[in-house]
């Protein structure tokens, strides 16, 4: 029978010249390139240098005997896969037991039967060459896997991205729904006042000059009305009256103001852009942000100077342009507070905080909005990572880090414009938006 062998190596350890000469040509007819040494030292270096597929080993030998060979050969990791036959006397039965506890996989016994050994040889060669597939395959598959785990690692944090950001996305627009409804419920007694207002304004005027009337054509009322008059000081009651609706009117004009503002900012985004005036949205903004410019014990106001240039309006979203506004303004607020610590109110009264608003044409498709602060400005390395997703310099519970990416987001991504930022560390901010028209 002959043995369709591939390109196999098989190694021969024996010092009988005899037994060599018969295997080279027996295996070497069954085209295996045949090696063969002649002591266990010389066996196992060769072993070592070029591994080869099947070592078939004699057990009586000079020097290391082939039990102290295959040893070796399993201690060492370069040798200890590879497969290993004893060749023993046809009697020696310890030595077959001794030589597959030690780790060979077969033996063959003295003399050959030629087909028997080769037919021995030849499933060891295959056992060994399926092993090395499945060895193969299994670190292929490690390396699917792995790859599938980073996958996964990726799509879960981008996973969480989404989240934390739709988070925020709903959010703000409940908070928008919240104002708006209250902006909303606001107008109804506002606009009840004022329709009374003005007929009190005008109710009070008449009352006001009918008592002038009075006056001046019965001079002596008489000392009851005389009394009266004295006790709730008329002739300034009849002065501060009207001055009192005037500054009413004023203050309802403010709360009608705000109103507005809240619903412009608040203004849920249709499905498609709409043509709006940016300023609009600047001042709702800034009207929102109020409170956080205003005087506080510790500082003078935040000083809000407003550049605007004559711009035509731009398609957009209004509600999440406000968004942005209120990103940019709101850190520019944080930077000068950063950058009030440890000053007095003296000192912050000598150079003022101050944000500036400024638009402009940029070219003929696109506006610009700067918004600029004289806050502690950032560092280098802050500058490059601004955008970056959930980088934060503040402290937990007061940044998220998300402001600027959602700001990028909106404006590079929903309309097409650009965002920049100038800073040095204790030179102050400025974030360039640049907004194509249409
Ligand atoms: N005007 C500014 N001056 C100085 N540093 C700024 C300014 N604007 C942003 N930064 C820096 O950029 C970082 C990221 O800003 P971003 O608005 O994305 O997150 P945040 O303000 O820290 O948290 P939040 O999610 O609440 O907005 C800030 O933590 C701050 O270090
Ligand atoms: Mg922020």
């Amino acid at each position: 029978m002959l043995f369709n062998a591939s390109h196999e190596v098989i190694l021969v350890i024996d010092d009988n010249p005899t037994n060599l000469e018969l295997l080279h040509n027996a295996l070497g007819s069954c085209g295996y390139e045949v090696l063969v040494e002649m002591d266990g030292f010389s066996g196992i270096e060769q072993a070592k240098s070029y591994p080869p597929d099947l070592i078939l080993l004699d057990v009586q030998m000079p020097g290391i005997d082939g039990f102290e060979t295959c040893r070796k050969l399993q201690f060492d990791p370069s040798t200890k896969n590879i497969p290993v036959i004893f060749m023993t006397a046809l009697t020696d039965t310890t030595d077959k037991v001794k030589g597959l506890h030690l780790g060979a996989v077969d033996y063959i016994t003295k003399p050959f039967r030629q087909e028997e050994a080769l037919a021995r040889i030849q499933t060891h060669l295959k056992i060994r060459r399926l092993s090395l597939e499945l060895e193969q395959q299994k670190q292929e598959l490690e390396q699917v896997v792995q790859k599938r785990t980073s996958e996964l690692t990726f799509a879960l944090q981008e996973l969480k991205k989404t989240q934390l950001q739709l988070i925020q996305n709903e959010k703000l627009s409940t908070i928008g729904q919240l104002v708006s409804g209250i902006a909303h419920e606001i107008n109804n007694p506002v606009g009840c006042i004022t329709g009374n207002l003005e007929q009190a304004t005008l109710a009070v005027k008449d009352a006001v000059d009918y008592i002038r009337l009075y006056q001046t054509n019965f001079p002596n009322p008489g000392i009851e009305i005389e009394q009266k008059a004295e006790e709730i000081d008329i002739e300034f009651l009849l002065e501060d009256l009207p001055k009192m609706f005037v500054s009413m009117q004023t203050g309802i004009e403010r709360i009608r103001n705000i109103s507005t503002s809240l619903r412009t900012f608040s203004r849920a985004d249709v499905d498609c852009k709409v043509s709006v005036n940016i300023h609009e949205g600047l001042e709702s903004t800034l009207m929102i942000l109020q409170h956080r410019l205003k005087a506080q014990d510790y500082r003078p106001a935040i000083q809000v100077i407003k550049k605007y240039a004559e711009i035509p309006k731009v398609e957009c979203y209004l509600g999440q342009l406000n968004q942005v506004f209120m990103n940019i303004l709101a850190n520019a607020i944080d930077a000068l507070e950063e950058a009030n610590l440890g000053r007095s109110y003296e000192a912050i009264k000598a150079s003022p905080n101050q944000i500036i608003v400024e638009t402009e044409m940029k070219n003929e498709q696109q506006v610009a909005i700067r918004i600029i602060d004289n806050g502690m400005g950032m560092t280098k390395d802050v500058k490059q990572r601004i955008f970056d997703h959930l980088f934060t310099t503040k402290p937990v519970g007061k940044g998220t880090g998300l402001g600027l990416t959602i700001a990028h987001q909106i404006i590079v991504e929903k309309h097409g414009g650009t965002i920049e930022v100038n800073s040095e560390w204790g030179g102050g901010t400025e974030f360039a938006i640049a907004l194509p028209i249409v």
